[in-house]
């Protein structure tokens, strides 16, 4: 019997986890032990415990509770509270998700312990380091023993940074396995899509309509720490709204809240208050973004999640960004990038309502992808 020690500290990395969680239980619990451990990175009732309960993720082992703080002393604190706690339980391996601080400082934690790290979500690149998340994921990666690729673009990315791609009997950290296994995210925006429309009520609780609304999200602090840049993703979904007639729904993450609070114009931010157009809600569960991404006209966001939630439900998307880890979907035209250009995001928009016609390939997968995970770390390790 393997133990594993799988870590979560942001909201996606929660709800990826139960994916994986769905897995082991399904079909490996007589081999694996998964401990999920919380950094506390997000400690909002609506940014973490609504995903334990809705998506029935067992409860976490421990909880670092590290809280928000500058990147160093998060970090920091994360790397100190996982140490220890890999001391005191000496697992086979650890697990991290994605790019996040929780993510690095796990994954540097468990490497300098010689512990194998196993990361998913690996080789993305968004090829922009003013990005915490481009620094977290390409240091994350060159301290892994397995790699799990959601994309052959991510394999790619990989072989460039000089990783060896031939398969491998044992994996180690200085010969890495890589693998191609479709995105976790996947698996679960297919599991929760039934549940998601027996058990979301916002729909009705807003009055909104299918493909009456658009979807929007804005978290990154490229876009909500710099006042030119709120002021003109705002301006642009004024814009919008009042030239389409269609809703705005935007389930605002709490850093955003507090931002638009400070640094926005106060007659941009009457000017949204005042317009009865424009839904302005707390974070949304799991089970609510999906049943927005399945029923909205388009999605507007800076999140790599929902770029990727868009496409699985065939919707267009504008992104918030210059660039992009998921450039599949750009290159297929299912999504435009607009970064923070009120007339490039006002015109991205208004071509992705005007096409009819998209193609929706399948870039991530089989909606299998935990499976395959499980079954490869027990075999590798
Ligand atoms: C983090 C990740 C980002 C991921 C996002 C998902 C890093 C560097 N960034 O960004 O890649 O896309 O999670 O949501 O790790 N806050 C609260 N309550 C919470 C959590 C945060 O109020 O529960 C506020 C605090 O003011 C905090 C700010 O949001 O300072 C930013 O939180 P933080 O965890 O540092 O990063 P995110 O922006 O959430």
């Amino acid at each position: 019997m393997k133990k594993m020690l799988t870590i979560v500290g942001a909201r996606p990395q929660i709800i990826k986890a139960s994916a994986l969680s769905r897995a082991i239980q399904a079909g490996f619990q007589a081999d694996l032990t998964e401990l999920i451990v919380h950094t506390g990175q997000h400690y909002d009732e609506n940014m973490s415990a609504i995903f334990f309960e809705e998506l029935g993720i067992p409860k976490p082992f421990f909880n670092l509770q590290v809280g928000s703080a500058s990147h160093g002393r998060q970090t920091a604190l994360i790397l100190e509270g996982i140490e220890q706690l890999i001391q005191a339980e000496k697992p086979d391996a650890l697990l991290v998700y994605g790019d996040t601080n929780s993510t690095l400082a796990a994954a540097l934690a468990a490497s300098k312990l010689e512990i194998p790290v196993i990361h998913i979500e690996a080789g993305l690149r968004s090829f922009n380091k003013a990005m915490p998340e481009e620094i977290n994921r390409i240091l994350c990666d060159h301290v892994s023993t397995l790699l799990f690729c959601p994309t052959p673009t991510a394999v790619e990315n990989l072989r460039a940074e000089g990783f060896d791609l031939s398969e491998r009997v044992h994996a180690s950290i200085d010969a890495p396995g890589i693998y191609a296994c479709g995105d976790i995210m996947y698996d679960n925006s297919l599991h929760f899509s039934e549940l998601s429309a027996q058990q979301s009520r916002l729909l009705e609780e807003h009055s909104l309509t299918a493909d009456g609304f658009i979807l929007v999200t804005v978290h990154r602090n490229a876009n909500t720490d710099d006042a030119a840049s709120l002021h003109a993703i705002f301006s642009a979904l004024l814009r919008i709204q009042q030239n389409t007639g269609l809703k705005i729904v935007l389930p605002l993450h709490p850093r955003t809240v507090k931002m638009m609070d400070s640094l926005l114009n106060p007659d941009l931010r009457m000017s949204l208050k005042n317009n009865e157009n424009f839904l302005l809600l707390p974070p949304a569960g799991f089970l609510d973004i999906i049943a927005l991404e399945k029923n909205a006209r388009l999605v507007i966001t800076d999140s790599g999640g929902l770029q990727k939630e868009a496409y699985f439900f065939q919707k267009p998307c504008v992104v918030l960004r210059p660039e992009t880890e998921w450039v599949e979907i750009i290159e297929n035209g299912n999504a435009m990038l607009a970064g923070a250009d009120e007339e490039k995001i006002v015109e991205a928009a208004h071509a992705m309502l005007e096409q009819t016609v998209f193609s929706f390939p399948p870039i991530f997968g089989d909606g299998r992808a935990a499976e395959f995970i499980v079954g490869k770390i027990l075999e590798k390790l």
